[in-house]
């Protein structure tokens, strides 16, 4: 049956809504935060992807959390808005707030109702958690027509009280209702039997979109996913590369993909510019320092590579014989060779469009074709991937105060690393020479020395963007000081100096990090 829905208006029997939570579950995990302009990165790639809805933040969370929500809603256009609140009137007013700019805005309001949470954690009675729902969404209501209403740790909840909570939702104007399996403990017939349940016993169920929220404790949030959209769910909640709190949530990549190629499975399509998958689940690699592993379903390195002689056989007489989807239809190209040192500004920046990206800023484009020329003489062929690894790169250091200008390393077997580095803090110039235990060491050394800091090193690491000696190393960087934690990236040819940019990368988040104030809590 079509539903009228504030935002979307009529929406078809079959349409299944994406609503992206990569920037509020996905973000809240540890290691995966990301700062502003991070933020407002990943949300114009959501918004080209063709995600429905952003859900962009926890507004009450942290002045930091509502700027960035605020922000989003003010600039990106196109999918919904949505910031989280609990039941609580100041953090609905605090979201209505900080939505308040968008074109299509969402209050999202949560709150638990199984027996354990709403006994441990909430310490409130059924009857005043029922009421907390009409509240809540009534309260949200008078700031904007789409509310959604979660049910926390709903696939632990006693059946009636859900069915109560829900029909009050709906009562109270809730225009979706989601039920989350918040700790990833629900197998897929238990999602056939809530929603099921919901649509035979809930009146009004028919006039809302009720949505799926999975955790993926057990690896079952995908299978959970599809179980409940076949079971009537129209939105489905999933995050880029599956993020989220503890082992994450469905990741939106496998839901797209698994509606697409299996359509007598899974009733419905979705808005998803497919092609667009790839590039934004490398975006938040790059952003957030985090690789997928290689047999990641859809985007791993090796989602689409045969290497078994029977399979490359059939592969060549039949790509189907192995190949469920095209590598294509998820934005995998062959490794191409772009332009040589000889390429222009305008070729260059051709070839940014084709690579997905839009008009960069003047600074950045200046300083990406800067590097890639710098790049083409020391590097043999320059493939796309290099191309968007130095892009990446140079969006996600954005305003740094600290910025690499120079580095000479002298290293090997003989005696201690040296090494010379060049920095500019605020626009003013600062050189200094230390020695360590290996080159990085070395290195990381002199940075201290011209940046004294206190923050523990906790991860290092190192990939290469493309194949062969002369790739550009791609490396992670994570330092924790008081509490904090953040991760840095950098890519370069020569890893000592990938390594000093994802260091001083992971120094410039801590110094916006130390701006800010200490997050709340963030359960209900
Ligand atoms: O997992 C969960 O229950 C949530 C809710 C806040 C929707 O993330
Ligand atoms: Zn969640």
């Amino acid at each position: 049956m079509t539903i009228q829905h504030p935002n979307f208006g009529e929406i078809a029997d079959d349409r299944i809504i994406i609503f992206d939570t990569t920037l509020r579950d996905g973000e809240q995990s540890p290691g995966f935060s990301m700062n502003l302009e991070e933020k407002l990165r990943m949300a114009e790639a959501l918004a080209e992807l063709g995600v429905d809805v952003i859900e962009a933040g926890f507004p009450i969370a942290s002045p930091g959390d509502y700027e960035s929500v605020e922000s989003i809603a003010r600039l990106i256009r196109g999918p919904v808005i949505a910031g989280l609140a609990r039941s609580a009137p100041a953090d609905i007013l605090r979201a209505a707030d900080a939505v308040r700019g968008a074109a299509r805005s969402r209050i999202h309001t949560f709150i638990s109702t199984s027996p354990l949470h709403m006994k441990y954690k909430l310490r409130m009675e059924p009857e005043a958690v029922l009421q907390a729902v009409t509240d809540s969404v009534t309260l949200a209501r008078h700031h904007t027509d789409d509310v959604e209403w979660s049910a926390e740790d709903g696939s632990r909840s006693d059946s009636d009280f859900l069915c109560r909570c829900v029909e009050a939702a709906i009562r109270a104007g809730a225009t979706t209702v989601n039920v989350p399996d918040t700790v990833g403990y629900a197998l897929p017939e238990d999602m056939t039997r809530i929603f099921t349940m919901l649509r035979e016993r809930v009146p009004g169920a028919d006039r809302v979109i009720l949505s799926t929220h999975n955790h993926n404790d057990l690896g079952l949030a995908v299978a959970n996913t599809l179980a409940a959209v076949a079971a009537g769910a129209r939105q489905i909640e999933c995050t880029i590369n599956g993020i989220g709190e503890r082992a994450g949530n469905a990741a939106l990549e496998e839901v797209a993909m698994a509606i697409r190629t299996r359509p007598d499975a899974v009733p419905g399509r979705v808005g998803i510019v497919t092609e667009r998958i790839l590039m934004t689940s490398k975006l938040l690699s790059t952003i957030t320092g985090f690789d997928v592993q290689p047999n990641k379903a859809i985007v791993g390195r090796n989602a689409f590579a045969h290497e078994a002689g029977i399979h490359q056989d059939g592969m060549l007489k039949n790509a189907a014989t192995y190949e469920i989807m095209t590598p294509e239809s998820v934005g995998w190209a062959k490794t191409s060779l772009v332009m040589g040192k000889h390429s222009g500004r305008a070729a260059f920046r051709d070839k940014l469009k084709t690579l997905g990206y839009g008009e960069l800023g003047d600074n950045a484009l200046n300083d990406a074709f800067r590097r890639f020329k710098d790049l083409a003489d020391r590097k043999k062929t320059v493939y796309d991937e290099d191309i968007t690894a130095l892009v990446d790169d140079e969006v996600v250091r954005g305003k740094d105060r600290i910025r690499f200008v120079a580095l000479d390393v002298r290293a090997g077997s003989r005696g201690p690393a040296h090494a010379e580095l060049e920095l500019e803090i605020d626009g003013v110039a600062h050189a200094a020479s230390a020695t360590g235990d290996g080159p990085v060491d070395a290195t990381f050394n002199a940075i201290h020395a011209i940046f004294p800091h206190q923050a523990k090193l906790t991860l290092f690491s190192i990939g290469a963007v493309t194949e062969g000696t002369d790739a550009q190393a791609r490396t992670t960087v994570r330092l924790e000081e008081a509490g904090k934690m953040v991760d840095g990236q950098g890519a370069d040819t020569d890893t000592i100096v990938a390594a000093t940019r994802a260091y001083l990368h992971a120094l410039n988040k801590l110094l916006v990090k130390r701006e800010r104030t200490e997050p709340q809590a963030l359960s209900a």
